[in-house]
């Protein structure tokens, strides 16, 4: 039985889609020049040569700038139509790189391969999706090789604490800032029914409903440890890849700030290694 929480965020997912063919700059990936961002540039290393699985890879604009580097690249995620529009833009632009249709959890089954890859790429907007962290680690854990590694970048989950849509005014910021949110520390999946999407604030979603889930930095860490992974390092950021907040602001490197002080770190990324 398909459970309520993955229905819902594939179709708000699938949605998405044009809306993302749209709004996100793919100009640099066209001309050959596909980037990530400030962060992952300073700290992937070389990925030439490299086998990679790029899990949750949306539209392929990551994995086409991988390949571009000159790596070996599996693009994976579990909405079709996000899976079609990067076989699409990898034709279109001339990068050969594979993209599979998946649920995150089944990949296991669905593309086999077990300890194949040199490197697990996840970035952006992942783990939020997933109700259950120790089954993500070990879906990573399963696909590197002895010797390969996790890179993982994302929101920071304090300050995914925080929203522009606080619960209660009363407990809000100075104004500008985002308020009290979720618990830290809740279990329980975050339902919301919204129809806005971050990169395209005209866009309105007709599947609005999402489940997400806040996991705490020590679940995340433990959860690769647990899976046998070894930590190489874990980096916090006052900078994140999308405009988290409104108070927030864009700078020339693309990423965004707090505007005055570093209040909260709002990305964290690392690198865990399977022994061998
Ligand atoms: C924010 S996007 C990742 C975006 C990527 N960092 C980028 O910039 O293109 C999240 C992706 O996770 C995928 N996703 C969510 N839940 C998933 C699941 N259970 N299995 C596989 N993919 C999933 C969605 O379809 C979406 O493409």
């Amino acid at each position: 039985m398909t459970e309520a929480w993955r229905e819902a965020n594939r179709a708000n997912w699938d949605e998405r889609v044009a809306v993302h063919l749209r709004s996100y700059d793919l100009a640099p990936l066209r001309a050959g020049r596909g980037r990530l961002t400030p962060i992952e540039t300073a700290e992937l290393g070389d990925v030439a040569g490299k086998r990679i699985l790029h899990l949750q890879c949306h539209i392929g604009s990551d994995t086409l700038a991988l390949a571009q580097m000159g790596a070996e690249v599996t693009g994976l995620d579990f909405s079709a139509p996000a899976i079609q529009a990067a076989r699409d833009l990898a034709a279109e632009i001339g990068v050969a790189a594979r993209f599979v249709v998946s649920d995150l959890y089944a990949a296991p089954e669905v593309l086999g391969e077990p300890a194949s890859f040199d490197l697990v790429y996840t970035t952006w907007g992942t783990i939020c999706w997933l109700p259950d962290i120790a089954g993500w680690a070990r879906v990573i854990a399963h696909f590197l090789r002895p010797g390969g590694a996790l890179y993982f970048a994302d929101g920071h989950p304090a300050a995914l604490v925080f929203d522009d849509d606080a619960v209660d005014d009363a407990v809000r910021g100075p104004p500008g800032f985002p308020g009290w949110f979720t618990p830290y520390f809740d279990t329980a999946p975050l339902i919301q029914d919204d129809t806005r999407d971050y990169s395209d604030d005209a866009a309105r979603l007709s599947a609005m409903r999402t489940y997400q889930y806040i996991h705490p930095l020590g679940a995340i860490v433990s959860a690769l440890i647990d899976a046998g992974l070894r930590l190489e390092f874990l980096h916090e950021h006052p900078a994140v890849a999308w405009r988290m907040f409104t108070a927030l602001e864009r700078g020339t490197d693309r990423l965004y700030r707090w505007k005055d002080k570093p209040w909260l770190p709002l990305a964290f990324s690392l690198m865990a290694r399977q022994p061998g």
